[in-house]
């Protein structure tokens, strides 16, 4: 893992930004691995920015995203196709065709997510997955204790990620228990990760994720290192504990 340290939330926006639209510009059918959360907001709006004064074009590029919650509609505004519509694809020229993302309301759960593992192996792995950290060290949805040799699995959520996604709901109880995420095993897949952290709620779990060599399945991006090409943007702020 290459770590770059940066001075802000907005300096590592526009590295990260800057990465994705040079993979882009270079290979223009580039599969790009989506994040949620409020992390990557920030690289989106730039790459909004650079699509309205520069033009890049993502009319061949394929996006699959990591996670959805269960039993949210899609066009439900706390959906995770919802979010990426309103902070991404909706500004860009990204066919909907190209978009994928695990469809958390499917009436079998299961069946949905071979769906997604079949659609993620037809991509052969995508070339650049954006990740965040949960502040347990979860990936994705992948809690602490998930096995690093998962595929797209669904999951109950951990109360305290429950509480830390609160903030984009009306109350606690609106937030769902369960969500469908790609796995440890399919997240390595990518060729490179690219694992976005900002601020000092996450210094605590960077330091544990620095400090030892150390890859265990109660920290979920622990599994990070046996990777060959991951580069953490890590501010300032993530990293004063370490
Ligand atoms: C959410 C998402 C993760 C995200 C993490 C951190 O639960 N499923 O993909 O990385 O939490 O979120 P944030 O960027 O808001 O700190």
């Amino acid at each position: 893992m290459r770590i770059l340290e940066v001075k802000d939330y907005h300096e590592m926006s526009s590295i990260a930004a800057r990465i994705i639209i040079e993979k882009v510009q270079s290979k223009p059918d580039t599969k790009l691995g989506l994040a949620t959360g409020g992390t990557p907001i920030g690289l989106y709006k730039e790459l909004i920015q650079d699509y309205r004064s520069n033009g890049t074009s993502y009319e061949r590029v394929c996006t699959f995203n990591l996670d959805e919650y269960v039993g949210i509609d899609a066009d439900d505004s706390n959906s995770y196709r919802y979010f990426m519509e309103e902070n991404l694809f909706a500004h860009i020229n990204v066919p909907q065709s190209q978009i994928h993302i695990p469809d958390g309301t499917a009436e079998d759960l299961k069946a949905e997510c071979e769906r997604y593992d079949v659609e993620l192996s037809q991509a052969e792995g995508v070339d650049i997955q954006i990740l965040g950290i949960g502040s347990n060290g979860h990936i994705g949805f992948n809690e602490p204790g998930t096995s690093f040799y998962s595929n797209t699995h669904i999951v109950e959520l951990d109360e305290t990620t429950r509480k830390a996604n609160a903030r984009f709901f009306e109350r606690l109880e609106d937030v769902p228990k369960q969500a469908i995420t790609m796995g440890i095993a399919s997240i390595l897949k990518a060729k490179q990760i690219l694992l976005l952290v900002s601020g000092i709620n996450k210094a605590e779990v960077m330091k544990q994720l620095l400090t030892t060599d150390e890859v265990d399945e109660q920290l979920p991006a622990s599994a990070l290192k046996v990777h060959p090409d991951v580069m953490i943007l890590a501010d300032e702020e993530a990293l004063s504990s370490y």
